[in-house]
């Protein structure tokens, strides 16, 4: 059996798959691990150190594609310029038939490179499509990378703020400390709580389940309460989309409290819809000069409504941040993470050190995008025959 890391191709992109420690997990089963060169570099992982735990480096990115039997990736595979010494091969093209790919696919947005899975007879699995179960969690990387998120956007909003975040007694006198103010308190936004609560900052948060009241509570934030939003959550535990009436109170509630923060990170998401929207343009002309906003979910949308993806917006003296992809931005431990995360679910897949793929397991199953030259999972299919996934 052999497992290949390629190196990133996407933009910006530092992290890498497997780190070393959990190369040397599979090496240890007797599985071939193949790096190629430089793919753990940027997230300070060096070439030495796979070789260390019994990795080959290979340098030619086809025969890394070619020889594999199983591919980890981060992100779904592309068409980089300059691969393979010409530039134009799309990274699926590489893989020989029946090869096993696993990453955060998104299948739903890269409809180009799911059929090109399905006409190379790739096994593909999505581990943004993991059921959120108890079994799951050690596999869950999306959980991973909001943790990393969520750490970093208050380190992007302390360095942007022009105050303290904790309250400082000195000679130069009492400086009152910064009031952050969270908005949606998932994976991401309990670590922004707990994050910006060491720096020293006083925390307030609202979600829209009750249920993560106390959650709030233990981290020592003060947990904005609005009423009627008892029927907010799912069976599966996520958050429902609002009537009009309730985003409407939501809003001025939440006016309210943004008006008085010196930071406002916002997190708030419902799966498979856009970011709801949470701060309006008039919220920002209220807000103090000097504030800053950390819009996590630029990418889906924005919860502000200034909020540009991928870029820094000043208006009414409020910045405006939509940072995308802070996982990278911490390329070591965000790997070391996904790493764990990716070789859990790989487990799944293994018996003995070969591949045995069980579809009657509920994860395997529910992670499948392609296998043997058809899409196996349904909401991929109905998107792509649809028409819209490309
Ligand atoms: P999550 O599902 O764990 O948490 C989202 C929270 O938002 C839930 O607790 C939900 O109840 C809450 N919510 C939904 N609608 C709301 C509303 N109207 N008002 C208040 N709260 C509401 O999601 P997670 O993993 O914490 O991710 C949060 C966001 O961060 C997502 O948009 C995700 O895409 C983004 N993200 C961004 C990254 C970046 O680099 N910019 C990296 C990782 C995640």
């Amino acid at each position: 059996m052999n497992i290949a890391i390629p190196k990133e191709t996407t933009d910006g992109e530092r992290r890498v798959a497997l780190v070393p420690d959990m190369a040397k997990r599979l090496t240890g089963k007797g599985i071939t691990v193949r790096l190629e060169q430089g793919a753990g570099e940027q997230a300070g992982y060096p070439d030495d150190r796979y070789v260390e735990v019994g990795a080959e480096v290979v340098s030619d990115t086809a025969s890394l594609w070619g020889g594999a039997d199983v591919v980890l990736k981060i992100h779904m595979p592309g068409e980089p310029e300059g691969t393979d010494g010409g530039g134009g091969r799309h990274e699926v093209d590489m893989l020989r038939e029946g090869a096993v790919l696993v990453g955060l696919l998104y299948p739903l947005t890269n409809g180009d490179a799911v059929k090109r899975m399905v006409r190379r007879k790739v096994t593909s699995f999505s581990l943004d499509q993991l059921p959120r179960i108890t079994r799951a969690q050690s596999m869950d990387v999306l959980s991973s990378m909001s943790t990393v998120a969520g750490y970093k956007a208050v380190l992007l909003a302390a360095a942007a703020v022009g105050k303290f975040f904790p309250m400082l007694v000195t000679a130069a006198g009492t400086i009152a400390p910064s009031k952050a103010l969270v908005l949606g308190a998932g994976v991401a936004g309990l670590q922004a709580i707990a994050t910006a609560r060491r720096l020293g900052a006083v925390v307030q948060a609202f979600d829209v389940r009750p249920a993560v009241k106390e959650q709030v509570e233990s981290l020592g934030a003060k947990f904005l309460e609005i009423e009627t939003v008892a029927e907010a959550e799912t069976a599966g535990g996520y958050a429902k989309e609002l009537s009009e009436e309730q985003s409407r109170r939501n809003r001025e509630v939440i006016h309210g409290a943004a008006v008085r923060a010196d930071v406002v990170i916002t997190t708030a998401l419902i799966p498979g819809k856009p970011a709801p929207l949470l701060i309006g343009g008039e919220t920002v002309r209220d807000m103090k000069p000097g504030s800053v906003i950390v819009d996590l979910a630029a990418e889906a949308g924005g919860n502000c409504a200034l909020t540009k993806a991928g870029e820094e917006v000043t208006a009414h003296g409020v910045t405006i941040l939509g940072p995308v992809n802070l996982p990278s931005t911490m390329p070591h431990d965000a790997s070391r993470m996904y790493s764990k995360n990716i070789t859990t679910f790989l487990d799944l897949l293994l018996e003995e050190g070969n591949l045995k793929l069980d579809f009657e397991d509920e994860i395997t199953s529910a992670t499948c995008i392609t296998h043997e030259g058809t899409i196996r999972h349904e909401g991929t299919r109905s998107v792509i025959e649809g028409g819209s996934g490309s």
